[in-house]
């Protein structure tokens, strides 16, 4: 198995991809930290892992609070005595987030707050005990809009994911002479509960995003999930500071 005998946090992993992402993780042999701040979504995807026959246990964590990030690296340390990966997943992408003129600044700094800060504090906490033992693996999800410019704004959403891709070079370079890898996936639309909601009340937002894409579809979690395990794996182990992008071609796209 690609993941024998890792222990993940992986966060946002009571939904979507995360909750794939438990999953598949399990399935090769890691065993799991489920940190969501949705307690119910976070104990389903644990009662999943376990029907499969897999290791997990929830972390009700807020990502953006310091005492949860904390507790979540503790819970993966008193749990499973150890901490090979920190798949920095959970993300907001609120209905209210438009282009700056129209955006209120309650919404971008919720934003700012769940996708850049909770890296910040995911990695505050995580890194320390990776170092110390010389070996570890920072996954941080961005997003294509890090590399593109989009006619149907959500200037906070972008923002953060340019933010979270930057973060992740300047860690990659920091910590990789001690054994810790740290690496960006840029997904385009995956289908989830984070795009579909939004998509299936804007039809026109909809039909753009389909018409740009080459493969003329959606991507599933899953898609975007068997490169983690990729970037978890030792398979990865010369893998540092990428950008990697999981977006059916979209972001090469000239018309
Ligand atoms: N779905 C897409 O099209 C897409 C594309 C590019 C990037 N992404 C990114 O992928 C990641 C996963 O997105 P998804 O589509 O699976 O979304 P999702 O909404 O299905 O899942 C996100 C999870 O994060 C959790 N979460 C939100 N705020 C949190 C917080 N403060 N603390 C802890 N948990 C919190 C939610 O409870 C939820 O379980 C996000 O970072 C998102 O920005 C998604």
């Amino acid at each position: 198995m690609r993941l024998q005998d890792k222990v993940a946090i992986i966060t946002g992993a009571g939904s979507g991809m995360g909750r794939t992402a438990a999953a598949f993780f399990a399935a090769e042999g890691a065993r799991i930290v489920v940190a969501d701040y949705d307690a119910a979504g976070a104990e389903e995807t644990v009662r999943q892992v376990r029907a499969a026959g897999g290791r997990a246990v929830v972390a009700r964590v807020d990502v953006s609070n310091e005492a949860d990030a904390r507790a979540m690296t503790e819970a993966a340390m008193d749990s499973f005595g150890r901490l090979d990966c920190l798949y920095n997943n959970a993300g907001v992408m609120p209905e209210a987030d438009h282009s700056v003129t129209d955006t209120d600044v309650a919404t971008w700094d919720r934003v700012m707050a769940v996708n850049v800060r909770g890296v910040f504090l995911g990695c505050k906490y995580a890194i320390p005990r990776m170092a110390e033992a010389g070996t570890g693996s920072i996954i941080n999800v961005s997003s294509f809009v890090a590399l593109l410019g989009c006619s149907v704004p959500q200037d906070a959403y972008t923002a953060s994911k340019g933010a979270v891709l930057a973060m992740t070079r300047s860690l990659a370079v920091q910590f990789g002479p001690r054994g810790v890898r740290t690496n960006a996936i840029l997904p385009g639309p995956i289908e989830t509960p984070l795009l579909m909601d939004w998509l299936v009340k804007d039809e026109e937002a909809r039909r753009i995003r389909l018409a740009r894409n080459p493969t003329g579809r959606f991507g599933k979690p899953e898609e975007v999930v068997n490169l983690a395990i990729y970037l978890a794996s030792d398979e990865s182990r010369w893998t540092n500071g990428a950008a990697m992008v999981v977006d059916g071609g979209i972001s090469v796209n000239y018309f």
